[in-house]
């Protein structure tokens, strides 16, 4: 269960809480991404304001609403929940949606735990360096827990409590069931705090177990546009620490970004000012230069990426040299070897082994043949304005500068284009192609000119 139902008043937004970012991702779907790892059977996020946008975020993904309206509480929330899981016997996992740092590995130690002993509920705490308006986790005089305590509720006393509760639990079915039949509405606040099943279980002699994140940052929960900034933060040094630690040359880690799902290896070298985002994958050697944001991009072994450059789904091949100032849009493939300079755009294209377009291009929907030679200003023309057509350009072709190929056209094998051609038919194999028109020259023409403006 992913409580998402909270309507987050401490954000200040028109947005759900939920659905706010950290390292580009929504915070209801790294939740899921990490629910997603230890491979529930089925999955119910609670929503209650905001449902559809949430809803709409989550399309395509496999899992059931649950609607909480009015917001009652958490407890009120996994009651909600329940109907939609069905009669299964195992564990109910029940997780904040609003704590987008949680790893998959944490989360998979948690349910062995409860499996392992056949706990009532085990679930996770941490030690931020500042315990705030967490709940605090109020333990017995055998170290066993016995409580968790609303900040807005600790004694004095209770609020000096280092150990806080991360609002990650795993219950026996069993036991969330018992604990749900008792939980009371808070006087205060009106809610119903899930928390308290601590305590029910407790008085009980439930099984419980609390375990404490090894990395306290993956614990956090954002209420406020501080703990966001803050989720932030933490995200971006995770990543720079997780990178060097993969044996990645970071040059300036104040400046670098590399979000989760990011995948990299041995003596990749990071300059200052790069951005790698999405399910971005960079291979051994390789090098991105400043300033150049990578997304949902392979990049292979030993490729130069940068500086200036903007990528998105693309594929790189091994050694190619891309920058500076490129954009490869998506479906933009390049092979090994491949060149694409300053000012070349490419989309759904694939250039193949060693060809080379360095300045000034617009490639989209082609297919560039090995170690043709695309020159200044070509264009493809593959739009014309209701369908897009495909260009074809031949193994070892030369395409003279400022050409426009209007599509759907094929140039042949071994062909030259000659510069400032418009290229309306197919080339032969080993043709040379020209459309330009012959030029004149009027010998002694701007003497003439001269004399008669003085004349
Ligand atoms: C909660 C815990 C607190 C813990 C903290 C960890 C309770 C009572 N308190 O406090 O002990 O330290 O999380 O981050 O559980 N939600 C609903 N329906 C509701 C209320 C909340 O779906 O009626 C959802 C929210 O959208 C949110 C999550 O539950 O994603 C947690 O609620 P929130 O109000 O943020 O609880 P905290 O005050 O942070
Ligand atoms: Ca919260």
């Amino acid at each position: 269960m992913i409580l998402a139902a909270g309507v987050g008043t401490r954000m200040r937004s028109a947005l759900p809480k939920v659905l706010h970012r950290v390292a580009g991702r929504t915070l209801v779907e790294a939740v899921l991404d990490a629910a997603e790892g230890v491979s529930p059977s089925r999955v119910v996020v609670v929503v209650g304001a905001g449902r559809e946008r949430i809803a709409a975020t989550l399309e395509g993904r496999d899992v059931r609403f649950a609607i909480q309206e009015p917001p009652l509480g958490t407890g009120d929330a996994v009651a909600r929940a329940r109907g939609q899981i069905g009669g299964g016997r195992g564990p109910v996992v029940v997780l904040a949606g609003d704590t987008p740092l949680l790893c998959r590995e944490t989360l998979a130690r948690l349910v062995e735990l409860q499996r392992g002993k056949n706990l009532d509920l085990a679930f996770l705490t941490f030690r931020p360096p500042e315990p705030g308006d967490f709940g605090r986790v109020v333990r017995d005089g055998r170290g066993r827990p016995s409580g968790i305590v609303e900040a807005r509720n600790a004694s004095a006393r209770q609020k000096r409590i280092a150990e806080v509760n991360a609002g990650v639990y795993c219950f026996s079915a069993d036991a969330l069931a018992r604990a749900l039949a008792k939980i009371k509405r808070n006087p205060a606040s009106g809610e119903y705090y899930l928390t308290d099943a601590v305590a029910i279980l407790a008085a009980g002699r439930g099984k419980i177990e609390a375990i404490e994140a090894e990395d306290w940052r993956e614990a956090w929960g954002v209420n406020t546009r501080r703990d966001l900034a803050a989720a932030e933060q933490m995200e971006h040094r995770r990543g720079v620490e997780r990178a060097l630690d993969a044996g990645v040359t970071v040059l300036d880690p104040a400046t670098v970004r590399i979000g989760p799902r990011v995948a990299l290896a041995p003596d990749v070298v990071l300059h200052p000012f790069v951005s790698l985002e999405g399910r971005t994958t960079l291979a051994e050697g390789c090098e991105i230069l400043s300033f150049t944001r990578l997304v949902d991009t392979s990049v292979a072994a030993g490729a130069v990426v940068g500086p200036h450059c903007e990528t998105d789904g693309a594929k790189i091949g091994a050694r190619a040299r891309v920058g500076p100032f490129s954009r490869l849009r998506p479906g933009s493939e390049l092979e090994e070897d491949v060149r694409i300079g300053n000012f070349v755009e490419t989309k759904n294209t694939i250039v193949r082994k060693g060809a080379k377009a360095q300045h000034l291009a617009y490639l989209g929907d082609a297919d560039v043949g090995a170690g043709s030679n695309i020159g200044a200003g070509v264009i493809t023309c593959n739009y014309d304005g209701q369908k897009k057509y495909r260009t074809t350009i031949g193994e070892g072709a030369f395409v003279g500068t400022d050409t426009q190929l209007v599509a759907p056209v094929t140039i042949g094998k071994g062909a030259y284009v000659g510069a400032g051609t418009t290229v309306t038919q197919d080339v032969p194999d080993g043709a040379l192609a020209l459309s330009r028109v012959p030029q004149v020259n009027k010998l002694g023409w701007a003497a003439r000119r001269k004399a008669k403006k003085s004349g």
